[in-house]
């Protein structure tokens, strides 16, 4: 695409300018946005660039080998990753209230990434995957008043307290946009086209307390769903499609015995930008089978349900 060819070239041009020979540290969260930053930026400046990868224990099944193999691998970037599970999950102990989630979330992220900040010797600075709609949509609803309706998932606050300066190439783009320029920059296909994930990732799909056991249970889920989505051939017509675990339990029968086991909602939206979405119709039978596989392979859930809500007045994620 040849304006994502002169976008590549403007912004590795105002990367370098920016940051001449100093050192950035980028927030890799294993979406799509921060990798193309990251990948985006080490073309400009090489090996100034130092990603850095929290992994939270919120991650989706996989996530986190994929982002390794990629950057490690495949790119040759340096990465370090760190295994905050513990503390993510020992925090988020009996945190029921969305916001408090978030905020936690949100703060601890950037306790660990300074932590990690430190022991590399600290930069000047630091890289994010920003893009046009979370400048927008974390200030004000839209159409609406100035009401906070989700506190988004970013490291603000990091760059005043160890005086980083921001590097956010991707501000002005949409996703589609991002993607577009993930493939100019030789992001491979499945990862480019991955379908968005947010940074208080799977804490945000498990309304009530949060705990390891309810993750595996979820990531489990999940993973058969969009395996089923995949299969179908129905994965890039869909904006985002996930599981979600309710800390609902009710009574179910399978094979002689009773069951008294977690509802399992799933989700799938279209959508151009994730500000507004309309449910993706499924026919009846993907759906059962879809709820058929994840009864009879995922311990802990023993009834499927499918989310009807569009956005607005749903939001797309359930918290
Ligand atoms: P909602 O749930 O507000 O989500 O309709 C709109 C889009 O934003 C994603 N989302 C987030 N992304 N940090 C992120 O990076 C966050 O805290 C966050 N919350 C929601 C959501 O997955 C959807 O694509």
């Amino acid at each position: 695409d040849w304006t994502m060819a002169e976008f590549r070239a403007t912004k590795i041009a105002e990367i370098r300018a920016q940051v001449g020979d100093r050192r950035v540290l980028c927030g890799l969260s294993g979406g799509v946005d921060s990798a193309v930053a990251a990948v985006l930026i080490h073309e400009a400046i090489g090996e100034q660039l130092t990603c850095v990868f929290v992994d939270h224990g919120l991650l989706r099944l996989n996530e986190r080998e994929q982002v390794e193999r990629l950057f490690r691998d495949h790119y040759n970037i340096p990465l370090v990753v760190v295994d905050a599970e513990e503390r993510f999950m020992a925090g988020l102990a009996g945190v029921t209230d969305p916001e408090k989630k978030r905020k936690f979330i949100g703060g601890e992220f950037i306790n660990v990434f300074e932590e990690e900040a430190k022991k590399l010797g600290g930069a000047d600075f630091l890289a994010q995957g920003t893009l046009y709609p979370d400048v927008i949509e974390s200030v004000s609803f839209t159409g609406g008043p100035s009401v906070t309706i989700k506190s988004h998932h970013n490291v603000g606050g990091l760059p005043e307290r160890m005086n980083m300066k921001l590097v956010e190439p991707l501000r002005e783009l949409f996703k589609d946009e991002v993607r577009l320029l993930g493939k100019e920059l030789g992001l491979p296909d499945i990862f480019v086209g991955r379908h968005p994930f947010p940074g208080p990732g799977l804490a945000i799909r498990i309304p009530g307390e949060v705990s390891k056991e309810r993750c595996d249970i979820l990531r489990k889920a999940d993973a058969v769903y969009l395996e089923e989505i995949r299969s179908a051939g129905l994965y890039d017509a869909i904006w985002q499609a996930f599981a979600v675990l309710l800390p609902v339990k009710t009574v179910g029968v399978m094979g002689d015995g009773r069951t008294y086991d977690h509802v399992c909602a799933l989700r799938a939206v279209t959508s151009t930008d994730g500000m507004t979405a309309d449910i993706y119709p499924f026919d009846a039978n993907f759906l059962s089978r879809c709820a058929t596989r994840i009864i009879n392979e995922v311990q802990g859930i023993n009834r499927v349900v499918y989310d009807y809500t569009s956005k607005p007045p749903g939001t797309i994620e359930w918290e």
